[in-house]
């Protein structure tokens, strides 16, 4: 990796600084060699990244431990919901906040007020990540899998980071590669040059393990058996070794906070349903390794009627039509009449359509979600949505 040059007598270097101790003997000092030179390096890429790493090593030996908070308080859950075998309620850690600089808070998700959790997916996704182990959450699409990993570390302070996967996501993606990047520098004179170096650009999964992130690997079941595998050593808490990288990046421990989850549509045995296409049928050794794996459903009906209309803005009147209209759906599709079916996410957009057509509902539900279907199924939705809504 390239390294940059000292002004003084022209050697190539890493650090003016080490430079200037060890071969100038501290004359000048570097606070002077910067007086003089105030435009050139004193580092190296190289070892500015060097400098990074041991920043995150030493962050990592005193992780903030949070503090519990109950889970009443936490997420307004009800006391005797939430109360364990010894009639204490249950607590969840919560980290601070001041103790993360830019980059940690950077990935820090917005609480989203108008989620409603489901406490026993609430107390399965903090079990995973309070007890380390790597936690799937897989079923019918728009049923609330990314967003409810996300809230729970919205409500705990843990930054998060999602990580989608697709046929085409190779190794590199997830750990990094080397990449040629222009560099500048000046000369005494004043000149610049620009040179082209390389550099290893740390993929996402290295950067949650340093900082103690929760990685989310979204859409699990699309990445190829093969690509996953990377994960197997992290999935059983161990070091990461990233073959290509430059040594100070090669062996990546994980952070004390650092959580590894997932999601899916499928359970990684198969789509069963016939409408996910690009999932593949997984490596069992490699889904073994989801210590928690729990498979989301629909919401309760009151549940996502008041999600639909707390995202929306509707009464709970017309959301409850609206879910009696999804219920018909799922009905139809579970009975084979119908070769898809409706999640929340379009209930949603078919209620803030409904209300920008001045209660045209449903049109609303036709545009959020009908109009996709084979002429023959929309017809037949259109049939239910005519009943309830005329
Ligand atoms: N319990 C809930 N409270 C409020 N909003 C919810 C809830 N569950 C889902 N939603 C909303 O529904 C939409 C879909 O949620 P999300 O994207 O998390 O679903 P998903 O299960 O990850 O879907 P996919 O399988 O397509 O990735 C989002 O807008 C989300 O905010
Ligand atoms: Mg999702």
């Amino acid at each position: 990796m390239a390294k940059i040059k000292c002004e003084l007598d022209g050697a190539m270097v890493h650090s003016v600084e080490i430079h200037l101790r060890d071969v100038h003997q501290g004359s000048p000092t570097l606070a002077d060699y910067r007086a003089k030179w105030p435009n050139a390096p004193i580092l190296s890429e190289e070892a500015k990244d060097a400098i990074r790493r041991k920043q995150v090593e030493k962050a990592r030996l005193k992780a903030d431990v949070g503090e519990r908070q109950p889970l009443t308080e936490l997420f307004g859950f009800p006391a005797d919901k939430v109360t364990n075998s010894q009639k204490q309620v249950m607590t969840a850690r919560v980290y601070d906040k001041s103790t993360m600089d830019a980059e940690d808070l950077a990935f820090l998700p917005d609480v989203d007020k108008d989620y409603i959790f489901n406490i026993d997916l609430t107390k399965i996704g903090l079990m995973a990540l309070e007890l380390n182990k790597p936690g799937l959450f897989w079923g019918f699409h728009g049923t609330g899998k990314t967003t409810q990993w996300e809230q729970i570390c919205a409500h705990t302070n843990r930054p998060f980071q999602r990580v989608q996967h697709t046929i085409n996501t190779e190794e590199a993606h997830v750990l990094g590669q080397w990449m040629v990047v222009s560099e500048v520098t000046t000369d005494a004179a004043g000149n610049e040059h620009v040179h082209a170096v390389t550099k290893f650009n740390l993929g996402p999964l290295p950067i949650a393990m340093m900082r103690g992130h929760v990685y989310c690997a979204d859409e699990y079941d699309f990445g190829l058996p093969s690509v996953l595998a990377v994960y197997q050593p992290v999935m059983e808490g161990k070091a990461l070794i990233i073959k290509d990288a430059p040594p100070e990046f090669r062996v990546i421990r994980p952070h004390p906070n650092f959580r590894f989850v997932a999601t899916g549509n499928t359970n990684g045995g198969g789509d069963e349903t016939g409408l996910y296409q690009g999932t593949q049928i997984q490596n069992a050794a490699n889904y073994s390794r989801f210590g928690i794996t729990k498979q989301v459903g629909y919401m309760d009906a009151k549940v996502e009627a008041a999600v639909v209309a707390g995202k929306s803005g509707i009464r709970m009147q017309e959301a409850t039509k609206i879910i009696q209209y999804a219920q018909e759906i799922r009905k139809s599709f579970t009975g084979g009449q119908i070769s898809n079916t409706v999640s929340p996410r379009e209930l949603i957009n078919a209620a803030i359509f409904g209300v920008v057509t001045g209660g045209n509902w449903r049109e609303g539900l036709a545009l959020a979600f009908a109009n996709r279907l084979s002429p023959a199924d929309n017809e037949v939705c259109d049939q239910f949505a005519q009943r309830l809504f005329g």
